[in-house]
């Protein structure tokens, strides 16, 4: 079962199977042909026979009415027998064989019975009828009857009394059948042109079926070595083109989890490195008696609680967005009036907005309902909120915006609004003033670590897992985020939700009453 194959390739069961079916279609086209082919040259063979008995019956009558014998035109028949490469009967008026040009002359002196009726195939007056010889042999008999009478004043003159005699060329008819064997060269001729033709069309076919194939498995074993960057040239819009486009985005979104993967796990090493190479420097002076005063020894527990807390909150951070990630978290589906839970959360941040002298405003105009948990919104609204606030110059201002169904101008969005699949949608936008998100950051911004500036931003001491949280909190909600940043406007966040809008009977209702 796992020896070695001869059709062990793809390649080579099309080419055997390209083969098979030029066989089978050259078999039965020939086989046809050769059918409607036999009957036509036995017909014509019959006829080119038929046309040999008038002249030489012609011949006969006339060496007849010069007076000569059977016996005498005996050598001259034979000699048109060989030539002509037929077999002639010269009858007497009681139709028996006087001369028989086979080398046997075994019909000399029988009685053959002719046929009686001219046979509708010949013109002239030609008869033709099947014979079975004494010795069992069946032969086709072409015979020309002596004319009864002359028909004219100038036949009469040449032939002045009826002849006796008369002529018919014996066939066998295994001759005819066998006519349509003479085309059997041109025949298998034109046969194998055309195998060679199709069979050099299969082989080109069958390569340009299986060299994509091919390149896709060479693409796959390059991505089973771990290069992700190798893609498959375009290949059209067939099936093997879509083969081709489908298995290079897979290669191209395996290769970009593959380097987020890579990049996640060197930002985790990273921010994880950092504060424990300060607790342990730290721990280590405190150790050895470097740190000797209770003044000194108070600064470096600070800077080892601040440092261990930052790990604690990293970790936890990442705890969290892969539970959120993996749907391990339980949240609630219940109404609650996002107005209200914006309130409370812009109240918190209220002390930190004074501090750096920033205006935040709320500006809610109505009831924003939606189906969710308010406390993993709060912390939608609290990461937006930290951030903006943290982006913002002293003196700026930040805006926390809620409406419903209206959607905003589709510019400059990153990633584009989606369309939800709701009756209803909440908007809800916080903005801030003199920040601004360069357009190859602003489609980043929500990847986990991503930061626009790390260096400045670990002072702050972010770890840029604060928006892949507020991404994955929203879309469990079944929601959407994108921001937007313009250098003069600031920066604004975007968070759309479903809304419960009207049941579909209620809806139904609605649409009847209206129409
Ligand atoms: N309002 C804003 N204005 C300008 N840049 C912003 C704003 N909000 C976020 N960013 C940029 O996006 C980056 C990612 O934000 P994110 O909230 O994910 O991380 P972080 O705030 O740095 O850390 P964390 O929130 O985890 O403590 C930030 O580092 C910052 O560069
Ligand atoms: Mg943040």
């Amino acid at each position: 079962m796992f020896g070695w194959s001869p059709f062990h390739s793809l390649r080579a069961r099309l080419i055997a199977s390209y083969a098979f079916v030029i066989f089978l279609s050259l078999f039965l086209a020939g086989s046809a042909f050769i059918y409607l082919l036999r009957t036509y040259q036995t017909e014509a063979r019959l006829n080119q026979f038929a046309g040999l008995v008038t002249p030489i019956a012609g011949q006969v009558w006339t060496l007849e009415r010069q007076g000569s014998t059977p016996a005498q035109m005996s050598d001259l028949l034979r000699e048109q027998a060989t030539e002509m490469k037929v077999r002639i009967l010269l009858l007497d008026s009681s139709q028996r064989v006087v001369v028989d040009t086979a080398e046997d002359s075994s019909l000399t002196n029988q009685e053959v019975s002719l046929p009686p009726k001219q046979d509708e195939h010949f013109r002239g007056s030609v008869r033709s009828g099947l014979y079975t010889t004494s010795a069992g042999q069946r032969i086709r008999v072409l015979w020309l009857p002596p004319p009864s009478r002359p028909r004219s004043p100038a036949l009469d003159r040449l032939i002045p009394r009826s002849p006796q005699l008369s002529v018919a060329l014996a066939v066998q008819p295994d001759d005819l059948a066998t006519a349509w064997l003479e085309l059997a060269p041109h025949l298998a001729g034109a046969a194998l042109t055309s195998l060679v033709i199709s069979t050099a069309v299969a082989l080109f076919i069958s390569r340009s079926i299986t060299r994509p194939i091919s390149q896709v498995t060479v693409a796959a074993e390059a991505m089973a070595r771990g290069n992700y960057d190798h893609r498959i040239p375009a290949a059209g819009a067939d099936e093997v083109g879509r083969l081709a486009a489908t298995f290079n985005a897979m290669a191209r979104d395996v290769g970009n989890s593959h380097r987020m993967l890579r990049d996640f796990l060197a930002n985790v090493s990273h921010d994880l490195r950092t504060p424990l190479t300060s607790i342990q420097g730290f721990s280590q002076a405190m150790l050895e008696g470097t740190i000797q005063t209770s003044e000194e020894y108070k600064q470096a527990a600070q800077i080892i609680n601040d440092d261990s807390a930052r790990m604690r909150h990293l970790v936890e951070d990442l705890l969290y967005l892969s539970k959120i990630e993996s749907g391990q978290v339980n949240m609630e589906r219940r109404k609650l009036d996002l107005a209200d839970l914006l309130r409370s959360c812009t109240r918190r941040f209220a002390w930190q907005a004074e501090q750096s002298n920033i205006r935040l405003n709320v500006d809610i105009t109505s009831a924003a309902e939606v189906e969710g948990d308010g406390h993993y919104l709060e912390q939608v609204f609290a990461n937006l909120l930290d951030n903006a606030l943290r982006h913002t110059p002293v003196d700026g201002e930040v805006t926390v915006r809620a409406w419903m169904d209206q959607p905003p101008t589709v510019d400059g969005w990153a990633p584009e609004l989606p369309r939800l699949d709701a009756p209803r949608v909440v908007y809800v936008a916080v903005q801030n003033s003199g920040s601004h998100i360069a357009p190859q950051d602003l489609s980043r911004i929500f990847e986990r670590f991503f930061q626009v500036d790390r260096s400045r931003s670990k002072t702050a001491s972010g770890s840029g897992l604060g928006l892949a949280i507020v991404r994955e909190i929203v879309q469990s909600h079944r929601g959407a985020v994108a921001a937007r940043s313009q250098a003069e406007k600031g920066t604004e966040f975007l968070v759309m939700l479903p809304a419960p809008g009207p049941s579909p009977q209620q809806r139904r209702s609605y649409i009847s009453w209206q129409t």
